[in-house]
């Protein structure tokens, strides 16, 4: 894990093996960004125009490299680009500044240690910069380098390793805003790079039950309350969901809950996570080409599991609950079949008319389970649809909810901390194309809008009068394209902070 510290030294005396600073694009050419006067002052004020003359322009994400001169202490200065500059009185905003820090630890992947001499006006901007180069220095690894001697990347072996060290400069290390800010960014980038991890881990290795053994192994560390429901239990409890989907598999289906509490709390929040840890489709085979990635299906539960232990670590003053829904879901001779009808929790028959749309058939047991403690809301985080993929892209998560007011706040929320969101409406009418001739309803309805449809599913099996929100993150939990900004290949950790923030704000009786 790479580490963070906020540093007093000046941007020319500190000893690194880099120097990030940030350049804008002005009217005239770049221009180079507060935080780094000393700097640019070691380049005789001509900072700038050495950046230009290299071709940079202050681009947002743009990475330029200078050799330092004599006067600091790195052999290297990097340059990172901020986009425009900002108007008068305003400065840069949170997102810009984490995605050009992230940017910039990438770009330092192998290296030992940098200072970050970036604008930092307030302690909200020392958090955003050590959020986005905490996210940005992230590499999964596990599995490179085979060879003996594999961890040393020295030898040009093994794979390289993510910045390790990262100097703040600017900020006030002794003031307590500051010292929360970082302390917050780090425990939450832990997190969320612990949740990348595990949507990374292949589904060889990362399956219900080592999932649930990770989480009970987490729990402990932090000081909350893990309870696993097995195969058996989930039997003995009438789980046909989770059971349903899971029978295909040689890896058995495990419900896990995760209880954090705080002795202060007044409201309680549960999470409900998909954690399906290879989607097949089962027997309803998804063709070669949709299966390659689906050990990302797990990516909201990874997310309710990071956002509970995150919660847990930074102390917040709310209970909240999460829970697990894992399965594998595999065709097999013991797998569910097109037809089949399941008897879900709540008690609900399912006739299952397909078995790739299995996320709901997990998330409809967790959601009635969830629902018994009466919660004053709960949010499930699922890859669920192909649908919200075409409709909203690769980047942004659809939300669903059957209380405006609740579904505004989680896309104000979400906005805030730089995850991109939209509404997404739930229409009764679509309600008709589940309508089963052998069952309560079918897990299928209509194709148009199948994001929708998906999440009036749901919606079926949240208890009578709770708030409740859907998250459908199936764009944006896998990142399939190249890097940028914060965000690497592979599993990214969306929701969790927008989950955080929605935990932190509850906890501030902001919400209902
Ligand atoms: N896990 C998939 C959805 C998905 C698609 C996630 C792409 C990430 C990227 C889900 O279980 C699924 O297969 N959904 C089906 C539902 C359909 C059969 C009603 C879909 O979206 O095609
Ligand atoms: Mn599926
Ligand atoms: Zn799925």
């Amino acid at each position: 894990m790479t580490a963070l510290t906020l540093s007093t030294a000046g941007a020319a005396t500190l000893r690194a093996d880099a120097l990030v600073v940030g350049v804008a694009k002005g009217a005239k050419g770049p221009v180079v960004a507060p935080g780094a006067e000393a700097v640019d002052k070691a380049f005789d004020g001509k900072l700038a125009s050495v950046l230009e003359t290299l071709g940079a322009t202050g681009a947002e994400g743009e990475v330029t490299k200078v050799p330092a001169p004599s006067g600091l202490k790195t052999p290297v200065v990097l340059a990172v680009g901020l986009g425009a500059v900002p108007e008068k009185d305003e400065t840069y905003d949170a997102e810009t500044l984490r995605r050009a820090a992230g940017a910039a630890a990438r770009a330092l992947t192998g290296s030992k240690k940098a200072a970050f001499a970036l604008p930092v006006e307030a302690a909200e901007d020392a958090e955003a910069i050590a959020e986005g180069a905490l996210l940005g220095a992230y590499a999964f690894t596990a599995y490179q380098g085979g060879e003996k001697d594999a961890k040393n990347s020295k030898n040009g072996n093994g794979p390289k390793l993510p910045l390790a060290e990262i100097a703040l400069l600017g900020a006030k290390p002794r003031d307590k805003a500051y010292k929360a800010a970082a302390e917050r960014a780090i425990a939450l980038t832990e997190e969320i790079n612990r949740a990348r991890d595990l949507v990374n881990t292949p589904p060889n290795d990362l399956y219900p039950e080592s999932f649930a053994a990770v989480a009970t192994a987490a729990g402990k560390e932090h000081g909350i309350k893990v309870q696993v429901f097995d195969e058996k239990a989930l039997a003995k409890g009438g789980f046909g969901g989770i059971l349903g989907v899971g029978q295909g598999s040689q890896n058995p289906p495990r419900l896990v809950k995760l209880s954090y509490t705080h002795s202060k709390a007044a409201k309680n929040l549960a999470l409900v996570g998909k954690g399906i840890t290879y989607d097949s489709g089962g027997i309803s085979l998804k063709p070669a080409g949709h299966n390659e990635t689906m050990k990302c299906d797990m990516s909201g539960a990874a997310a309710v599991f990071a956002a509970v232990v995150a919660a847990a670590r930074l102390g917040l003053a709310v209970n909240v609950t999460g829970w697990l829904a894992l399965a594998e879901n595999m065709p097999s001779g013991s797998a569910t079949r097109p037809g089949d009808v399941l008897r879900m929790y709540s008690g609900k028959t399912v006739e299952v008319l397909n078995t790739d749309a299995e996320g709901r058939l997990v998330l409809g047991d967790a959601l009635t389970k969830a629902s018994e403690e009466n919660p004053d809301a709960i949010v499930d985080v699922a890859t669920l649809t192909g649908a919200m993929v075409m409709a909203l892209g690769n980047r942004t998560f659809g939300i669903m909810s059957n209380d405006d007011a609740f579904r505004t706040s989680i896309h104000e929320i979400a906005e805030e901390v730089g995850e991109q969101s939209w509404p997404m409406p739930l229409p009764s009418e679509l309600r008709k194309g589940m309508d089963s001739p052998t069952a309560d309803i079918a897990n299928m309805g209509e194709r148009m809008g199948g994001g929708l449809v998906a999440g009036l599913f749901l919606q079926e099996f949240v208890g009578e009068g709770i708030t409740w929100a859907h998250l459908d993150i199936a764009g944006p939990a896998f990142h399939e394209g190249a890097p940028y900004g914060y965000t690497p290949k592979g599993g990214t950790g969306s929701a969790i902070r927008t989950l955080v923030k929605l935990a932190e704000r509850t906890a501030a009786g902001d919400l209902g």
